[in-house]
């Protein structure tokens, strides 16, 4: 069975105080709901201050970006192996926020997510469509569009050593989530895709959804059998949001834990 997933993306937010409120909020708030995985992606300055706060926790932490080179002159960038040096485990990869802005094409995100495999990383691989593709019917060219552009840099059990996340960009900050059967629909099609490569691989790579996850329809949300945990942006601004759905994800996960005990 997968263990729940759920991921707080901080963007652009916070600073020294704020986090320190965020993390201790976050720890004690989850310190009796362990069957699901937390992680917290910080802006880069940051990762210092989460290595000090949750070192000896089992929550993780993590970059929004890495670059795909080792080291050079990349003004602005940083690497994965500078992301491990403060303790990362994760790193988000391909997030539309930074495709829209033109970092990240498919086939630089498909090096990214090489880059943090062979590091160490753990990347969460983002993905999703406009509005106006998902107006126009072509949210599975697009989606698969992306996901083949990491499947041909680093195959299908390269890609078994990261995480999915769904996310419909029309989603995302809009306060308008997917139906949970639209998102378990595409999550679905993306595991089924992965299984035409590697059953194995279909069946244990977690994929998440994001774009409006909030306490009220992580619930739903969650309960979906292809929905593995959430992406949380904008909610885990909120320190008791963000708790609320890491417990409703660890609640969900005993759920399933107790049905196959019976
Ligand atoms: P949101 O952001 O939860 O605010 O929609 C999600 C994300 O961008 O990862």
């Amino acid at each position: 069975m997968r263990r729940k997933l759920v991921v707080a993306n901080r963007k652009m937010h916070g600073s020294i105080a704020e986090n320190a409120h965020f993390i201790t909020g976050l720890l004690a708030g989850t310190a009796d709901a362990g069957d699901a995985d937390y992680a917290v992606c910080l802006p880069h300055p940051y990762h210092f201050q989460a290595q000090t706060l949750l070192s000896d926790s089992p929550i993780g932490w993590g970059g929004q970006t890495m670059s795909r080179y080792a080291y050079g002159a990349h003004t602005g960038s940083v690497s994965a192996s500078m992301l491990l040096e403060l303790g990362c485990q994760y790193v988000i990869i391909g997030h539309s926020e930074r495709r829209k802005a033109g970092y990240e094409s498919d086939a630089a995100s498909g090096e990214r997510f090489q880059a943090a495999t062979e590091a160490g990383l753990i990347p969460i691989f983002c993905m999703g469509e406009t509005l106006e593709e998902f107006e126009s019917g072509m949210t599975v060219d697009v989606i698969i569009r992306q996901l083949n552009a990491v499947l041909k840099q680093v195959g299908v059990h390269g890609l078994a050593k990261g995480i999915i996340a769904y996310e419909p960009i029309w989603a995302i900050g809009t306060g308008k989530a997917a139906t949970p059967e639209h998102a378990q629909c595409i999550l679905s099609f993306l595991r089924g895709h992965v299984e035409l490569l590697n059953e194995e691989v279909a069946d244990k790579i977690r994929i998440l959804y994001g774009g409006s996850v909030n306490a009220k329809n992580a619930k739903q949300l969650f309960s979906m059998p292809d929905i593995d945990g959430g992406l949380v942006g904008g909610a885990s601004l909120n320190t008791d949001e963000f708790i609320e759905i890491c417990r409703i994800a660890n609640s969900l996960s005993c759920s399933t834990i107790s049905v196959e005990q019976i």
